[in-house]
């Protein structure tokens, strides 16, 4: 994950670069008006893009266009959208059977025509000669090689695989796929593409079924191979699949919405990839041939069976889960965020791994990978941790990318932008506590993975807590605040997106805030019913003063980032396009001063905020006194005689 562009000295982690020309209003075009392709015009249009929608002929496009009226009303009904906002949205889609004229002037082409691999070759070939070598090209395959598919493309370093997942339009999840000969650039501007449209992405190789559909087809699949082998009524393997994965719908109900004949397709590549373990059905074609959708409203739940049911499922999703990480198809963490964001499961096949314990986990595994000899691999580093005791599945919320002497923390829970749960918090706390005792850092920076800071304490976990919970969870919060406001070397907050309620108070406790164009920050505790408690309201008043805090606290209100730095919380508003390469610069002017006299003046500032002003005073005379004992100062003063730039050491 560490794709990381220099600046300067300092490189800023992939999302953000400031030639970038792929935002508002620039023209998209989507070739393929279906379902996946309306869906997608549709997601870009409602975030300004200007889209050009192809298809072949008249009735195609006037299709589309039907489907995106469809579900642009849906959202009127439902009070999502205002009726003018769905005309804009409308009025930025056009319609066109002419290639040429769609790919015109466009900074991305989206391929979403029918999944058959010739039909899409042909497409590119046509393509080809029309795009410039600045337009990015993605593919929305769901089963085909993006390598392949790039094959013969003259700029394939352009080309990826962008993978929505159905239905498009409001699905938040995306894969984005690297071919062999992929940009890490084009990999980091689809992502920052992602987040501009509002989906959450995950990166995954190109390996069939990426990350998502490799575990999540096959247990289609094995719904109907169940079925097959009678192991259980319809019925029960429907309330199975719902309960085991905390899904709305089983895999049966899922598949009578989504469409047989894709399962079916699918699961086919998949077996042609990976051999006899992924082989659809019969009971799986047969359904499809038959035509009709599974009947298993008509059965009865057999409670006595559904262990059985269970075993299957688990074993088969935590063996390929497992597998997608050994072979470095995705991270844990991305196949987890899949199930979550694409599939809607209330947990990734690695958090349940993990509440279950790998012990256990590794069992089930085991005996799945019986049914197929040599064919349905056992992960050895499953087997690895669990003979080492390991209970647990470590998945991270938090991200370091180290530039030289400056190291990015990222938060990194973009599907809930960041929710402050326990467990971020306790990483947090952890994060900065080992580097704490990196010898080489100079400046940390604090952002988020995706262009969000924070958007508070997670809701969801607190509303399920206790008196004492609430109480040690206020505390856990400033535990994580104190580390970064002691940290030894200095600390900026990043805030793009939102810092509200205790994701501001996080940042508060950094040395300056500064934030991107765009921003809201505030502390809404109150509209909740209770109030800050992570240092916020106390690091605010001593920040901006009694009366501004109060009112910030006491109305919960949402001000811009323009308003935030009037208030002086912000340090420094930075245009939104550029601001992780401002940051970084920032953070590269303070790595290049001498580290230790910026650590002492730290708490000469910070000490000298709780003392009187004769001790603060005293404090920062003695303390300057002694940098004239360092090698720094000797080097500092030194270089400016000779008129070169210091060499500091740091001693
Ligand atoms: C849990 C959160 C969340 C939060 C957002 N999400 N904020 N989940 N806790 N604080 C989730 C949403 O449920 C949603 O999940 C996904 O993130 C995207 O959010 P949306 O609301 O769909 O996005 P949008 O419409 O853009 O609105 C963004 C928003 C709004 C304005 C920031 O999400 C919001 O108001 N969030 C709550 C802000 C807040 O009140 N924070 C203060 C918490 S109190 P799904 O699954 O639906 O996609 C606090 C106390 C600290 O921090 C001190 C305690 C001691």
């Amino acid at each position: 994950m560490a794709r990381l562009r220099r600046v300067g000295s300092v490189a800023v982690p992939g999302l953000r670069t400031s030639a970038n020309h792929l935002r508002p209003p620039a023209a998209i075009a989507v070739l393929g008006g279906g379902n996946m392709g309306s869906g997608i015009a549709q997601a870009c249009a409602q975030a300004g893009f200007h889209l050009r929608v192809r298809d072949v002929d008249a009735p195609a496009l006037a299709r589309g266009r039907a489907l995106i009226e469809k579900m642009l009303a849906g959202a009127v009904e439902r009070r999502k959208l205002t009726p003018a906002r769905r005309d804009e949205v409308l009025a930025r889609i056009e319609f066109t059977t002419d290639l040429t004229e769609a790919v015109r002037g466009t900074a991305l082409v989206i391929e979403a025509v029918f999944e058959d691999e010739a039909v899409k070759r042909d497409l590119f070939r046509e393509l080809a000669p029309l795009v410039g070598p600045e337009t990015l090209v993605a593919t929305n395959t769901s089963s085909l090689s993006v390598t392949g598919l790039a094959e013969g493309f003259p700029n394939p370093g352009r080309f990826a695989g962008l993978h929505f997942f159905f239905p498009a339009a409001i699905n938040k999840l995306v894969e984005i796929v690297g071919g062999a000969r992929t940009d890490p650039s084009t990999l980091s501007e689809l992502e920052r593409f992602s987040y501009l449209v509002r989906k959450i992405p995950i990166t995954t190789a190109d390996r069939a079924g990426f990350c998502v559909n490799r575990y999540f087809v096959p247990y289609l699949n094995e719904a109907a191979r169940l079925a097959e082998e009678s192991a259980a009524s319809l019925a029960t393997i429907e309330e199975v699949g719902r309960e085991l994965f905390g899904a709305t719908l089983g895999p049966f109900e899922l598949m009578n919405v989504t469409g047989i004949p894709i399962a079916f397709h699918a699961e086919t590549s998949l077996y042609r990839a990976f051999g006899p373990a992924y082989a659809p059905a019969p009971r799986l074609e047969e359904q499809f041939r038959s035509g009709k959708p599974w009947p298993w409203k008509e059965t009865e739940v057999e409670p006595e069976k559904k262990p059985v049911v269970r075993a299957r499922f688990l074993g088969l999703t935590f063996g390929i889960a497992t597998r997608l990480v050994e072979e470095g198809v995705a991270t844990a963490e991305a196949t987890d965020r899949g199930a979550v964001v694409g599939l809607r499961r209330k947990w990734g096949p690695f958090a349940q791994l993990s509440g279950l314990g790998l012990g256990e986990g590794l069992g089930l595994v085991e005996a799945y990978a019986r049914n197929w000899p040599g064919n349905f691999p056992v992960a050895q580093t499953l087997r690895d941790r669990a003979a080492r005791g390991e209970r647990t599945w470590p998945l991270s919320l938090v991200r370091v990318e180290r530039s030289g002497p400056v190291a990015w923390v990222l938060l990194d829970r973009p599907e809930v932008l960041n929710a402050l749960n326990s467990e971020l918090l306790r990483q947090i706390d952890a994060t900065f506590r080992d580097l704490e005792t990196d010898p080489g850092l100079r400046a940390v920076i604090l952002a988020g993975s995706s262009p969000v800071f924070a958007a508070g304490a997670d809701i969801e976990e607190m509303s399920r807590k206790s008196l004492p919970e609430g109480i040690e969870f206020g505390f856990l919060g400033q535990r994580a605040a104190d580390r970064i406001e002691r940290f030894p070397a200095p600390v900026i907050a990043l805030v793009e997106g939102y810092a509200l309620g205790g994701g501001l108070e996080l940042a508060l406790a950094a040395d300056f805030v500064v934030a991107a164009e765009g921003a809201q920050l505030g502390l809404p505790e109150v509209t909740l019913g209770i109030h800050p408690g992570m240092g916020g309201a106390t690091r605010l008043t001593r920040l901006i003063g009694r009366a501004r805090t109060k009112m910030l606290v006491y109305t919960g209100a949402r001000v811009s980032a323009e308003e935030a730095f009037r208030l002086g919380v912000v340090a420094r508003v930075l245009p939104a396009d550029s601001a992780r390469d401002d940051v970084a610069a920032i953070a590269g002017a303070i790595a290049a001063n001498a580290p230790l006299a910026v650590r002492w003046v730290k708490q000469v500032i910070d000490r000298g905020l709780d003392a009187s002003t004769a001790s603060a005073l005293h404090l920062e005379a003695a303390s300057a006194g002694h940098t004239f004992g360092t090698d720094d100062r000797s080097e500092g003063m030194k270089a400016f005689l000779e008129r070169r730039k210091p060499d500091f050491r740091g001693k």
